[in-house]
């Protein structure tokens, strides 16, 4: 019998709406585990009119049976964390008791941000387009063993001994390189001396607790962040974040072997966007992207940026199904295409005259791509509010259909609005969640 998990994640480069989908999904779930990337994310989440951004928090602790975990492939900033748990009493939502980290995540200070602004702004390097949250310099500390983790936090003397030690490394390539202004370490010190003890009741050892609630035959439901290009192997690199966000990430990030992973679901929407620099081979330039962006509100989460908007890009949605082994695929914002006559779906790649539809690994290759395009007809009506997916217009079921077919996943659930209610479930899906015999 397959495990009582699932994997959830972002086909493309994150913001497809994983958050809604995480949070309608959390209800069958025991426990929503984060485990990837940090306060870099934006997952929006509606109910009842009431919108809820959460960051780092796994969307489940929006439900009152579910824990909610931070794996230890998450990189934590403590600040951000207190912040986003006071915004949650403040809703009326407590999430003590319900709501772990792991002591093995890895800490965000505030030379990450330093040196990651420094970095951006600097004359002569290519830019990211990051989120500014100090992602990337935390998770190369990690790689390069010389960060610090949330148990290595909560033990005061070890906490002074690498602030002091990571300040005078920090503050002197800072200075050389980008002419920075130095860090105080005992000013940061006193300062997160007092926010690690605000954080111990929250910190436990995360993959002891999984693994025990797995045995226990509880289910988890694995929270990706970002989204697969944007993965640091797979992704458009460098034009990507700094984790593992694919599904490989999910086992690596909590400490869950692989083969106690259940499924995989991918997240797309019914069109496609990025946010940041770095190539978009389907990106639309004309008022048509407007459109889109307009109505689809889409400007990032976390920091406001307006989103680049582009069609289905299938070669890309194939090549993500297959890294992250996705079975499932879930399509979000249906009705924002509402009111399109047509509706281009991009099938396949010219390169230097030649069809394809490998990805290629070089970023100027996927810049230098021609789509080719299949014109799909618009169905002119509204979906908003409706609950089967066999009760969609003849064209919407249709458009479905095709992206099925053509990129190696069955559709579950589809999404016309941003709220709980507005979701629909394919037979399919719901009969393979229930077979999984999910139990709180
Ligand atoms: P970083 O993760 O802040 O280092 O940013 C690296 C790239 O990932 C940038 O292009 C960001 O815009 C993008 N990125 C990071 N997190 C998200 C997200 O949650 N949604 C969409 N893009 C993201």
């Amino acid at each position: 019998m397959p495990a009582k998990t699932a994997v959830v994640l972002g086909a493309q480069w994150g913001d497809e709406g994983k958050g809604k989908i995480v949070d309608v999904l959390a209800d069958r779930f025991s426990v929503v585990a984060r485990y990837a990337g940090g306060h870099n994310a934006g997952h929006t989440v509606i109910i009842g009119g009431k919108k809820f951004v959460l960051q780092l928090i796994p969307c489940g602790v929006l439900r009152p049976d579910c824990i909610g975990v931070i794996g230890n492939g998450v990189v934590l900033d403590p600040v951000a964390f207190l912040q986003e748990v006071a915004r949650l009493r403040e809703m009326g939502i407590h999430p003590d008791g319900k709501l772990f980290v792991s002591n093995r995540a890895h800490v965000i200070l505030p030379y990450h941000r330093m040196i990651e602004l420094a970095a951006e702004n600097a004359p002569g390097r290519m830019k990211i387009g990051t989120t500014s949250r100090g992602i990337g310099p935390a998770y190369e500390d990690k790689m390069k063993r010389g960060g610090l983790r949330v148990v290595d936090m909560l033990n005061s003397a070890l906490l002074r001994t690498h602030i002091q030690n990571a300040c005078h490394e920090k503050n002197t390539i800072a200075r050389a390189l980008f002419g920075a202004d130095p860090l105080d370490a005992n000013k940061m010190y006193n300062e997160y001396a007092r926010i690690a003890e605000q954080l111990a009741p929250y910190v436990t050892d995360t993959g002891v607790l999984l693994n025990q609630a797995l045995r226990a035959g509880k289910s988890i439901l694995f929270e990706g962040a970002q989204g697969t290009l944007l993965d640091i192997d797979h992704g458009t690199y460098p034009f990507v974040t700094s984790s593992s966000a694919t599904a490989g990430g999910a086992s690596i990030g909590t400490g869950i072997g692989p083969t106690n992973i259940g499924t995989v679901i991918g997240v797309t929407k019914a069109y496609i966007t990025r946010v940041g620099e770095g190539p978009f081979p389907t990106e639309i330039h004309d008022s048509i992207g407007e459109a889109l962006r307009a109505r689809g509100q889409e400007y990032g989460a976390v920091t406001g940026r307006p989103r680049r908007c582009g069609w289905v890009d299938l070669p890309l949605l194939r090549y993500s199904n297959q890294i992250n082994g996705a079975e499932w695929l879930v399509v979000t914002k249906l009705d924002v295409l509402d009111d399109l006559e047509t509706i281009p779906v991009c099938t396949g790649y010219k390169i230097d005259g030649k069809v394809t539809d490998v990805i290629p690994a070089d970023v100027r290759g996927l810049e230098s791509i021609e789509p080719i395009y299949k014109n799909l007809k618009g169905w002119r009506q509204s979906t908003e509010g409706i609950t089967d997916p066999s009760k969609l217009p003849t064209a919407a079921q249709e458009y479905l259909r095709f992206l099925e077919a053509e990129s190696c996943a069955r559709i579950g659930m589809i999404s016309t609005g941003p709220d709980r209610a507005q979701t629909m479930w394919t037979p399919e899906f719901t009969a393979a969640l229930n077979n999984m015999a999910v139990a709180r």
